[in-house]
């Protein structure tokens, strides 16, 4: 059968009204992987119409056989994750400090790969996770790729790379059942947790808000580790990595978190890629927090021990450069999945310490990616590949694109000139810092790594009220799915280390009878650590609402004026409004000018805004008193601490709602401009924390 082509949108149909799309004019022909045309693309080879297929449709066999393997191994961890391109503007030279070339010019512009992710779930899990987030960048400076493989928590859960994979073996999904996903509320986790002290400053960042971001544009990154930074006469500084986001620092609350991962499980995703795609670029300051042996020696801490941080207080962060995620991806297999960040991708002018879970990693990401990316030329996925100038003599391999011409592929060789291929560069290749090792070769944790408590203490002190009591929450919302007792028990027993009103609090969520002891230490917690500003989020709140959105409710009859004053005044800000409307239809404003809807009622809870303003007209509020996903955009943003937009109006929904009797500073009238203006100077609070007493059991 030749089906006959009518245009370039319409189809022919074939004989079993099959819908077959002919190439032609600029449309290519579609062909085989081998350039073999194909003529039909819908039905395989049979022997008749309705007999066996034969074995010689080479067509069929190629499309399927390709098919079956389009997947490749997820990543064991940091499985779901999202990536956007970008680049690193570095401020200003800083040959004091590092040789690394994309440091030494102002202005400069050096290419960047950003990948975040979660830690625990597989690639289909949903984004607003309790977890960590993985901040993985990678610089494609003129010096090869160098790769800042960092988290968006300055500490991690354990101090020795060979807990790593018992680590993850506790917090996956346990192995009989394979589940929960992507969630540590269970018992595996909390069991290998209660016996690992040095994970307690770690659990309290993890058990904070910075685990439940609104978004990755709203997060700080850390390399975590101390490494060196090393001028061109080998001087050593060594650094500790910050990523500061530009946007400040914001979450989601815990009934918000559950909430969102129902109503869109890519939010975080959707996030980005809006962002870039409308032009509001993300960006973060690097910021480098630089120290001496002196103070490496002085500091109260082991610099090696990733358990612990060194609060901005005591050693400032000085910031040297933007960067900022401008391109989203064009195909998200080819380039965020195939990624392949290594802690072992440095470049001249930045060296490793001897943090025993640093060294741990250098080895596993190499190892893991050769299995992950089938092989050991990843590398010459464009993704993974540098963007300078690059030769050597690796060859051959699975997948080889990158071939080497000619016949010598060793050296030394004595061919010589071109012909020779590249060689060593003393002046200009890399040089391991010369420091000085000695020591008996051993199996043992260093006592300079055993204060558990302290720093867990100081970040539980620094936070606010409301910050403080999200720990608890979560640590009671986490434990309370612990089936056995015992393992919630000895969990709650470390608590009294870091703070005793902590652990009441717990024991009291968790309805534990009797008086709550506490663990032994290894050495006594320290009660004298000052409480550090930066470590809290609501202490340092954005001063924008800049890259935020707020969700208005809008019906038939919403008042355009005000609709348009609160877009207008939003849209200067730097934020957004989307409408959320009966059906997506959109509705008839009071001018009579059609309001196009960007969701329907449902399709848009309240979760997934920042702020709401409920715009309806009194005709359409009372048309919604009977809608449930109306009365709960409202019911949730008001127990979410949301600044909540409202008009007269919209009373009879206001009070189905059940928050007419409650209405608060947070909730604010809106009449016109003005009002707008104060509305919007609220937002850039984000969240009306006051509220949180007036709905909390
Ligand atoms: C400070 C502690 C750590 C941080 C900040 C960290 C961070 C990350 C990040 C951000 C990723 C995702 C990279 C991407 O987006 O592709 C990742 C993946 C991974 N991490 Fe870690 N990690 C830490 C500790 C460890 C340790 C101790 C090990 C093993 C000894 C390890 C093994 C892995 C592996 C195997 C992957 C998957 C890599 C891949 O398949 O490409 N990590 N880690």
């Amino acid at each position: 059968m030749k089906p006959k082509k009518r245009d370039e949108n319409e189809a022919a149909r074939g004989k079993g009204g099959e819908t077959h799309q002919i190439a032609g004019g600029d449309v290519p022909v579609l062909t085989t992987q081998q350039g073999t045309p194909v003529a039909d693309d819908q039905n395989s080879l049979k022997v008749g119409l309705r007999g066996p297929t034969t074995l010689d449709d080479f067509q069929l066999r190629e499309k399927i056989f390709h098919f079956d393997h389009e997947r490749i191994p997820e990543r064991v961890v940091h499985a779901r994750g999202y990536a956007a391109h970008g680049y690193f503007e570095n401020y200003e030279p800083l040959p004091d400090i590092t040789s690394a070339d994309l440091f030494q010019r102002a202005g400069e512009k050096t290419p960047a790969f950003v990948r975040f992710s979660t830690v625990a779930g597989n690639k289909g899990s949903a984004d607003l996770a309790r977890d960590v987030r993985g901040f993985a960048v990678k610089l494609y400076t003129q010096q090869g790729n160098w790769d800042i493989v960092g988290n968006n928590m300055p500490v991690f859960f354990i101090q020795d790379a060979i807990k790593f994979p018992d680590l993850i073996h506790a917090a996956k999904a346990e192995p009989d059942r394979d589940f929960p996903q992507a969630q540590t509320a269970h018992d595996n986790f909390w069991d290998f947790i209660s016996l690992l002290p040095e994970s307690m400053h770690m659990i309290m960042w993890a058990m904070s808000d910075r685990a439940i971001p609104r978004s990755f544009r709203f997060m700080e990154g850390f390399g975590v580790h101390t490494y060196r930074l090393v001028t061109a006469d080998r001087k050593s500084t060594f650094v500790k990595f910050h990523w500061k986001p530009k946007l400040g620092m914001q979450s989601v609350v815990w009934n918000e978190a559950v909430k969102i991962n129902g109503a869109d499980p890519d939010f975080h995703r959707r996030d980005l890629w809006n962002a870039i795609q409308s032009g509001n670029f993300p960006e973060w300051e690097l910021g480098l927090q630089l120290f001496d042996d002196k103070f490496a020696d002085e500091f109260e801490f082991d610099v090696l021990d990733a358990t612990k941080l060194i609060p901005e207080e005591d050693v400032p962060i000085k910031r040297v450069g933007r960067l900022v995620l401008d391109r989203c991806v064009d195909n998200f297999f080819a380039e965020t999945e195939q990624a392949a960040f290594c802690t072992n991708n440095i470049i001249p002018g930045v060296d490793f310490t001897n943090d025993p879970l640093l060294q741990g990693r250098n080895f596993s990401y190499l190892d893991t990616q050769v299995k992950r990316l089938g092989g050991p030329n990843f590398t010459h996925i464009p993704i993974n590949a540098p963007k300078c100038p690059f030769h050597h003599f690796q060859q051959d391999g699975h997948m080889a694109m990158i071939n080497p011409k000619g016949r010598v592929n060793y050296e030394p060789n004595s061919w010589g000139g071109v012909e020779g291929g590249p060689r060593e560069s003393p002046e200009t290749g890399f040089h391991s810092f010369p420091a000085e090792e000695k020591g008996r070769k051993v199996r043992e944790r260093s006592a300079s790594f055993s204060d558990h408590y302290s720093q867990a203490r100081q970040f539980y002190i620094s936070q606010t009220k409301s910050e403080q009591r999200h720990i608890a929450d979560a640590l009671v919302f986490e434990l309370s799915k612990v089936q056995k007792l015992a393992i919630r028990e000895r969990l709650v027993s470390h608590l009294p280390n870091i703070d005793v009103k902590l652990a009441n609090r717990v024991v009291k969520g968790l309805g534990l009878q009797g008086k709550v002891h506490a663990i032994a230490s290894a050495v006594v917690p320290r009660q004298d650590l000052k409480p550090s500003k930066a470590l809290s989020i609501a202490l340092n709140p954005p001063k924008t609402f800049a890259g935020r959105k707020v969700g208005a409710l809008v019906t038939d009859g919403v008042d355009s004026a005000l609709l348009n004053a609160l877009k207008l005044a939003l849209e200067t800000e730097g934020a957004s409004v989307e409408i959320i409307a009966p059906t997506v239809g959109g509705v008839e404003a009071s001018d009579g000018t059609r309001v196009v809807a960007d969701q329907k009622i449902g399709g848009g809870p309240s979760v997934l805004y920042d702020a709401v303003a409920v715009l309806t007209s009194e005709a359409g509020a009372r048309s919604l008193l009977k809608n449930g996903a109306a009365r709960d955009f409202i019911a949730d943003a008001f127990c979410h601490l949301k600044f909540i937009g409202w008009v007269n109006a919209a009373m009879p929904l206001l009070e189905k709602a059940g928050i007419v009797h409650d209405l608060d500073e947070g909730c604010i009238e809106l009449t016109g401009a003005k009002s707008v203006a104060q509305f919007l100077a609220a937002c850039r609070r984000i969240r009306h924390w006051k509220r949180e007493e007036a709905v909390i059991s």
